[in-house]
């Protein structure tokens, strides 16, 4: 095998009031990694899809994932060149260094033989996403299983794969910002009052029972994040108007996109889909802040081999 390249779906994490544990992946836009072996035994990045990406492996979350994969192989002495393709925005919310990391892995992996299944590359995954942007894992398992993840521990990783509507559309709202996921974790509180944590345990809930019956009233009781979004929501300017606005054009709920800038909203089909996204780049706009509006649905493939080179 010459080259493979591996294409990882974006993500939304925390999905309302999961955060940290909850998280999907939506169709439509990702990163992508060729790979080949390389001629000696180091692990290079030809390109890192950004300018403001560091090329220096050990501080890209594609090389990172590349070199636990290769160690947890055995083959430490195996080289290899990476060339990522980025689809998803720098710094926007939207699961871009976990989708890096884990078509670094899927690639890396085949060119290895396939010695692991998706379960074996979640922790290199997890451990590059960690050096880059935080230990937390609900973007990287989304993006490397697809569907509905729910990450029930860290320690000892344990990720559980829900049931979803098939028919749910994801709005995912792009405003022209950025905002890093370390800055954003910066501003989380310490601790919370024992009744949010309620709410917001029941929260998780009835969004896991919601997505399963495919309850979409139940949806719209709750996305209601009580935790992570009202400490986020001052850092982006246009985000509670884009809300409102997208509760008003019928979104079955509408949160911070993991850690933002972006945002996102659940639609019941296509047609409100792009309605409630207009609804929402408009409300940014008004606030002069441009931004872009996609659709999806949920991918349930996740990460994939998309080509092979012999
Ligand atoms: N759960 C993480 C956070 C996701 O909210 O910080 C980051 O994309």
């Amino acid at each position: 095998m010459k080259s493979v390249r591996a294409f990882a779906p974006g993500t939304v994490a925390n999905l309302g009031p999961g955060f940290d544990v909850l998280g999907l992946a939506v169709t439509g836009v990702g990163d992508a990694v060729i790979a080949e072996r390389g001629s000696d035994g180091e692990i290079r990045i030809r390109s890192s899809g950004h300018p403001e990406i560091p090329s220096e492996a050990e501080r890209n979350s594609a090389g990172i994932a590349a070199a636990r994969v290769r160690e947890r192989a055995g083959k430490a002495d195996v080289g290899f060149t990476l060339r990522v393709e980025k689809g998803l925005p720098l710094s926007g919310g939207q699961g871009g260094s976990a989708a890096s990391a884990v078509a670094a892995a899927v690639a890396v992996n085949e060119l290895l033989g396939s010695p692991f299944g998706k379960d074996e590359l979640l922790p290199p995954c997890l451990e590059a996403e960690t050096a880059v942007a935080g230990r937390h894992a609900d973007n990287v398992a989304a993006a490397l299983f697809g569907g509905v993840v729910l990450v029930r521990s860290l320690e000892p990783l344990d990720v559980v794969r829900l049931p979803f509507p098939r028919d749910l559309r994801i709005v995912l709202v792009q405003p022209r910002q950025r905002l890093r996921t370390e800055d954003a974790r910066a501003r989380l509180p310490r601790t919370v009052d024992l009744g949010i944590a309620v709410a917001q345990a029941a929260g998780v809930g009835a969004l896991v029972a919601a997505l399963a019956a495919r309850d979409y009233d139940l949806l719209r009781r709750s996305v209601d994040d009580r935790i992570a979004e009202p400490a986020r929501a001052p850092l982006l300017p246009g985000f509670a108007e884009a809300k409102s606005a997208a509760l008003s054009a019928g979104a079955l709920g509408c949160s911070i996109s993991g850690s933002g800038p972006s945002s996102f909203a659940f639609a019941a089909d296509e047609d409100s889909a792009r309605r409630i996204g207009e609804a929402m780049v408009a409300a940014y706009r008004a606030r002069g802040i441009e931004a872009s509006a996609r659709t999806g649905a949920i991918d349930g493939k996740g990460a994939r081999i998309d080509g092979v080179e012999e």
